[in-house]
């Protein structure tokens, strides 16, 4: 029964988009699990480059089936745009292709007016979270008064639910944050016609995925986020709300232990971060503006979902280990190899250090991470642009060394490295 998984294994935007595109070329079903708008994923297939939010990459391969499963939030303004834009791309996109969960719980207008009034009562311990609403969300999911896609096929009581979750939200709004109330009428009106035009795509994700992996079929989960952003193994609290990490696999589309086989973490070549919360091996100054790039270039680091400036820093084992082992992950994808061409030396954190003592391993898990400071190892860089390389032997013996290193420490194989966003762009490694 093979489901294979692709999850971040930093703090997301790792590539994720454009690996779930390599994979997918094998894949009969692609599958998002978790998360929701919040997320960006980008694929550039020759001069087309498309940025999806919530519609799984795979389905950029007009042979896969698409899905989304019950662990992700939507927001159905997205989605129905999302659907179309990619429909204008040339992708043929509709119900018979894309199978939504009656259990993914819906976000609303007001998700997202709590998200901006609790970010903007936390001031300076603000979590910079993409404003998409995900948060309040899942929390009314977590407090049993979310509300589920699957009510929007009964457009009576759907009317219902969004009366008394509007009255909620105008309340917690009013009250907790003195913020303007949601014209409630407006939003029932609005939520509606989405009810009507989502309703072909509702199905049950659990069963099809299930089904399809009894009968031989190759299902690829798609995370979004990264284990670090994880609710329970990130850096909390400056996580995200969902289960990145693979076993959200499971989870977040109601199949069962033991149906995966590769659980492929994606990692850049360096470290990035979007948000605010700790980050040891966080760089400043040239070397920042380096791995950022300025922005000029579409894979510049700035978010792919709000534009933010990313902060960057060097590759951090540490951390990789630690998603490793949280992960079950057989096997690492590097993406953005080529971004290092050029740099004189190239560092990788390797252990912390704290109050006189090094540790190889977080203590106590990555939440207290303010609290180390990084041990670097300094390894020869390379002058090489790597853009035309697609074997491993071509890659500059620095670059080798370097993958070699981060697989040594890591502890997980290295099966792929890219060295340009372009879907062409890959060295597999034997
Ligand atoms: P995701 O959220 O994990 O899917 O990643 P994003 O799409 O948010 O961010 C990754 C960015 O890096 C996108 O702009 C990709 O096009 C780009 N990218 C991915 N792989 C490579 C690579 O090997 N080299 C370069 N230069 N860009 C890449
Ligand atoms: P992809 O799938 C990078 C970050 C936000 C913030 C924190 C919480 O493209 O890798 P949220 O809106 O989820 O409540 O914000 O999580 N974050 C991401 N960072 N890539 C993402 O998605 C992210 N989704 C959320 O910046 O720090
Ligand atoms: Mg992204």
């Amino acid at each position: 029964m093979p489901l294979d998984i692709v999850v971040g294994a930093q703090w997301g935007d790792e590539g994720k988009g454009r690996i779930v595109d390599l994979l997918s070329a094998q894949a009969d079903y692609v599958a998002r699990y978790n998360g929701g708008d919040n997320a960006g994923h980008t694929v550039t297939v020759g001069d087309q480059t498309f940025r999806l939010h919530l519609i799984p990459s795979g389905v950029i391969h007009p042979h896969t089936i698409g899905a989304i499963g019950n662990g992700v939030v939507i927001n159905p303004a997205t989605l129905l745009s999302e659907i179309e834009s990619v429909r204008a791309a040339g992708v043929p996109l509709d119900a018979n292709r894309l199978k939504i969960s009656y259990a993914a719980h819906l976000i609303t207008p007001g998700h997202r007016a709590l998200d901006a009034a609790q970010e903007a009562a936390r001031g300076g311990e603000a979590i910079g979270t993409t404003l998409r609403g995900i948060g309040p969300a899942y929390a009314d999911k977590v407090a049993r008064s979310g509300i589920r896609l699957g009510q929007m096929l009964d457009v009576g009581t759907f009317g219902e639910a969004l009366q008394v979750h509007l009255l909620s939200v105008n309340q917690r709004l009013q009250e907790l944050y003195t913020a303007e109330p949601l014209n409630a009428q407006a939003v029932i009106k609005e939520y509606l016609e989405y009810a009507r035009q989502m309703k072909n795509y509702i199905g049950d994700v659990s069963t099809l995925l299930s089904e399809a992996l009894k009968s031989g079929k190759r299902v690829l989960a798609e995370g979004a986020q990264g284990t670090l952003l994880d609710l329970d193994h990130g850096t909390y609290p400056f996580v995200t709300s969902s289960y990145p990490s693979a076993a959200g696999a499971l989870i977040g589309l109601g199949l069962g232990l033991g149906c995966e086989q590769r659980v492929v973490g994606v990692t850049k070549a360096f470290q990035t971060r979007v948000g605010a919360g700790p980050f040891p091996s966080e760089v400043f100054g040239s070397i920042a503006e380096r791995l950022r790039g300025t922005g000029e270039h579409p894979w510049d680091e700035f978010g792919t979902t709000t534009g933010r400036p990313r902060r960057v820093g060097w590759i951090d084992m540490v951390l990789l280990r630690y998603a490793g082992r949280i992960n079950g992950l057989t096997e690492l994808a590097i993406t953005k190899l080529d971004i290092l061409s050029g740099l004189e030396e190239v560092k990788i954190c390797v252990a912390y250090k704290a109050d006189g003592q090094t540790y190889q391993n977080l203590p106590l898990g990555p939440s207290d991470l303010g609290a180390f400071s990084p041990v670097y190892e300094t390894l020869p860089g390379w002058r090489e642009d790597l853009w035309e390389c697609r074997t491993w032997e071509s890659l500059p013996p620095a670059a080798r060394s370097y993958i070699l290193r981060v697989e040594e420490l890591s502890g997980v194989p290295v099966r792929l490295t890219s060295v340009g966003p372009e879907r062409e762009q890959i060295v597999e490694i034997a």
